[in-house]
């Protein structure tokens, strides 16, 4: 997905990374905060809130309606930051960035257009046991609606996809391949490429729920050549609020309206109501413009950046948390030694997650506990909750070294 790592000479200052971002300069319960949550949502840097601050204080208005100069401004920074996010997954169009409330939104319009329209009776939609539960509950309901059936293609015990398997579940049936590029809840990161050239060989459409990999590798979407991939800002370092869908430009411009309302539409009349061109057509009523305006600021941040140092950094700092933690007495490691990007998850057999959350808090270190909206996954794995701890750029080895002496600390507290 992404090109090949870079070598770098220079490793990241982390120190002045990290004064980017005034929420992490706090201590909470009296120690500095490390936060490793960055998989539920990353922090926002000064570009960001400056942004949304500028936007607020000088050009806020409606867009695409109004002749005065507020409006235009307004107007002229969301469709700018269609273009960031056109060169960002290197879309070949810019009329192919579809601005949503998030990778929820943007699935379920998959879901209820573009599904409802080609997908029916008997057709089947395969996806995997890694999905989080975006990425499986629009499709049950799609099946129910339509009379389809879901396909789950099987993990072995370190979250690795079973490619054989899903080979045999492609047939003239499948009509659609959903699949996550990074599990949100153990981090491992799916064959995308592969799994999408074979779909690809029977004409099958793939969507790629990106949602975990866009803060960390590269994403080019002509070369892996899928028909949608979908992500959230606010994993990105941008407001919540808002995420996109790409699509090709032919399936948007054959998919039928998602919402109705202002702004989606051409013309109006109480007999008939023609819509106006992609995706605009997808873009019902007032947007989130102040949330696009940020996403393209936080774009603008992470590739200044860049990813060649981004993906240095943290593979480096997964390694060393892997090894930490794995020196912890009785703690369970989900999929060691595997590929991951961004996660780890883990567990003592003995402590519930929701306790070790809870003492991790008092120290300090913040971590998601539980089942990461992935029951399926979870029943898979045998757990029923786990600890995952999430670095995003900003981590240092500090932030480890916290987390670390915080779980051994609750760990002689059950002991
Ligand atoms: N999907 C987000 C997570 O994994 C909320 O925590």
């Amino acid at each position: 997905m992404s090109e090949p790592m870079a070598q770098l000479t220079t490793p990241l200052d982390i120190t002045s990374i990290r004064q980017q971002f005034p929420i992490l300069q706090q201590t909470v319960n009296g120690y500095p905060l490390a936060y490793l949550d960055n998989a539920a949502s990353t922090q926002k840097p000064l570009a960001v809130i400056e942004t949304l601050k500028q936007y607020y204080e000088q050009d806020n208005a409606n867009i695409h309606r109004g002749v005065h100069q507020l409006s235009q401004r307004a107007t002229n920074q969301y469709e700018a930051a269609r273009h960031t996010v056109q060169h960002f997954l290197n879309a070949a169009d810019s009329r192919e960035i579809v601005f949503t409330r998030g990778t929820t939104e943007s699935i379920n319009l998959v879901a209820q257009s573009y599904g409802l329209a080609n997908i029916g009776k008997d057709d089947e939609i395969i996806i995997s046991t890694l999905e989080h539960h975006s990425n499986i509950v629009p499709w049950q309901l799609l099946c129910e609606q339509v009379g389809a059936t879901l396909r789950i293609i099987p993990i072995d015990d370190n979250g690795q996809l079973d490619l054989e398997t899903y080979r045999t579940l492609i047939n003239p049936r499948t009509k659609l391949v959903s699949v996550i590029s990074t599990s949100n809840a153990i981090g491992v990161v799916t064959p995308l490429q592969t799994l999408i050239d074979m779909a690809h060989q029977h004409g099958v459409p793939v969507l790629i729920d990106a949602a975990q990999t866009v803060a960390h590798t590269a994403i080019d979407v002509q070369a892996l050549d899928c028909e949608f991939l979908v992500f959230s800002g606010h994993k990105l370092f941008g407001p919540t609020g808002i995420g996109v869908l790409y699509a090709k430009a032919a399936l948007l411009e054959a998919m039928p309206p998602y919402q109705s309302g202002g702004d989606m539409i051409q013309q109006v009349s109480f007999e008939k109501t023609t819509f106006n061109q992609v995706p605009h057509k997808f873009e019902a009523g007032t947007p989130n413009i102040a949330g696009v305006i940020g996403l393209a600021a936080a774009i603008d941040y992470v590739l200044s950046i860049g990813f060649a140092a981004i993906e240095f950094h943290e593979q480096e700092l997964m390694q060393h948390l892997e090894a930490e933690l794995n020196s912890i007495a009785g703690i369970q490691l989900i999929a060691p030694g595997v590929a991951k990007s961004g996660a780890i998850s883990f567990y003592f057999p003995d402590i519930h997650a929701h306790d070790v959350g809870t003492i991790l808090d008092q120290y300090g270190v913040a971590i998601r506990a539980g089942h990461h909206c992935t029951m399926p996954l979870m029943q898979r794995l045998s757990v029923a909750a786990t600890v995952r701890a999430s670095i995003s750029v900003y981590t240092d080895y500090a932030d480890i070294d916290q987390l670390v002496t915080a779980l051994q600390q609750a760990r002689s507290l059950f002991a």
